[in-house]
């Protein structure tokens, strides 16, 4: 775990750590922002699954319709922060399974659509117990025009494992299929305890084949608070599966879209992840702007209770400095495996070259990435660093700070080293 302070010192060129503080701004500066991207989430589940890290609880009727409300109000909140609509990039709905929420998804679309422009698609994850014609007929006519299914694994020894109930969810493909979504992107785990590259690949030919335009392969992580049977694989076994998954993604003629994704040629990204801005609706959301970074309670009833009072439910905001900023930047573009040194600029204020020079110079001569064209891309060799060193930060960073927020509803200070 040395290796995330030493980067993180090395790549602010600070001690000083990542310290979230238990306040908040009341308003939020969002106006000027390109490449602004939205994401609401729906803490809702049937049932819970004991691997999952994020923010959910198990649906109930009466909770979730007093969620609606402190949801628009929430959007109404943050939406008058600006004068006239906003154009945004997209919309995604992640949860929790936001499909729990199925008639109310139209209604909270509208909602931002009074003070926001969609330019790009309207995305939601679904579970694959939800997929029918009837549900997807919604969500079509509500807008959504990306899905994306949480298989996890097609191998029923792969589920059980997980602690998922089997069934074959590819007639559930086929119906997506048949609904004609823009984006079709598929979940998958791997390094699950016992998997094989053959089923691994098995899956990734069973989701592209059923309709995928874009199959996402997770690592399992065993996060502290998760329940889980078994552990994940060893990261020897990791990196050779993942080398496996993109040799095999490869030879199907798939495109490498970032570390974990793949995609069909010509398709779009199904990604909430990697925007240079976003605000964060919810529980648990969280909003980056080009000053701050602000994580929402995790407490429903807190968060209700504060948008009833027409208090922002922020509970911890991390103010950057330039190089913490340009760090979160770069840390996201080498997910999708591009830094485009233009842009960075134009985002951070400074030249990429200036502030970082000396790390391109040395991820050029350790074969970590290349400058072609315009920009710098990961190899498959950076690639796998990231892999490795995103899990290190995962439960470093992440792991933390969620479980200090599952347990407090609006913790004083938390500190990443
Ligand atoms: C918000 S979750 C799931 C959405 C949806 N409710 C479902 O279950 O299908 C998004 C994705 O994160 C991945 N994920 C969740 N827990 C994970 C873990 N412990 N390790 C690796 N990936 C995980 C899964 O692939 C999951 O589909
Ligand atoms: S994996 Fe999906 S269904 Fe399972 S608990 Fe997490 S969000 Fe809910």
């Amino acid at each position: 775990m040395l290796i995330t302070s030493i980067l993180r010192v090395i790549l602010t060129r600070s001690f000083k750590p990542f310290s979230f503080e238990g306040a908040f701004e009341s308003h939020l500066d969002y106006a000027d922002l390109k490449n602004l991207g939205l994401y609401v989430h729906i803490p809702f589940c049937h049932s819970i699954c004991s691997f999952c890290p994020y923010c959910k609880v198990l649906y109930d009727r009466d909770l979730a319709a007093k969620y609606k409300e402190a949801l628009l109000s929430e959007i109404k909140l943050v939406g008058n922060m600006n004068d006239g609509k906003k154009c945004v990039t997209s919309l995604y709905f992640g949860g929790g399974t936001p499909v729990l929420m199925l008639d109310d998804l139209k209604e909270i679309i509208d909602v931002i659509k009074e003070y926001f422009i969609i330019k790009g698609g309207i995305g939601v994850e679904l579970h694959p117990d939800d997929i029918n014609e009837a549900v997807l007929d919604v969500l079509k006519s509500a807008g959504v025009t990306m899905v994306s299914v949480g298989i996890q694994s097609f191998n029923y020894n792969c589920l059980s494992v997980l602690g998922r109930k089997y069934r074959d969810f590819t007639g559930e493909m086929d119906i997506v299929r048949a609904a004609e979504f823009d984006v079709v992107d598929v979940d998958l785990i791997f390094a699950i305890p016992w998997q094989t590259s053959e089923s691994l690949k098995n899956d990734i030919e069973n989701a592209f084949s059923h309709g995928a335009t874009q199959v996402s392969t997770y690592p399992f992580i065993d996060f502290t608070f998760a329940d889980n049977k078994y552990k994940p694989m060893s990261e020897k076994s990791k990196k050779y599966l993942l080398a496996q998954i993109t040799e095999f993604a490869r030879e199907s003629g798939k495109q490498r879209t970032s570390v974990w994704t793949y995609s069909q040629k010509g398709t779009s990204k199904y990604s909430s992840v990697t925007r240079d801005n976003f605000l964060g609706f919810g529980v648990s959301a969280t909003t980056l702007l080009q000053d701050q970074f602000k994580i929402n309670t995790f407490s429903i009833d807190a968060y209700i209770d504060r948008i009833t009072n027409d208090i922002l439910p922020t509970s911890l905001t991390l103010h950057f400095s330039q190089r913490q900023r340009a760090c979160y930047y770069l840390f996201w573009n080498c997910y999708s495996m591009q830094i485009d040194p233009k842009v960075f600029e134009k985002m951070i204020g400074k030249p990429l070259a200036k502030m970082y020079g000396f790390e391109l110079w040395v991820g050029e001569l350790f074969g970590l990435l290349n400058f072609e064209g315009d920009v710098y891309k990961l190899t498959d060799k950076g690639a796998y660093y990231y892999h490795y060193i995103e899990q290190v930060y995962t439960m470093k960073y992440i792991d933390k700070m969620w479980n200090i927020s599952r347990k407090q509803a609006f913790p004083k200070k938390i500190t990443l080293k």
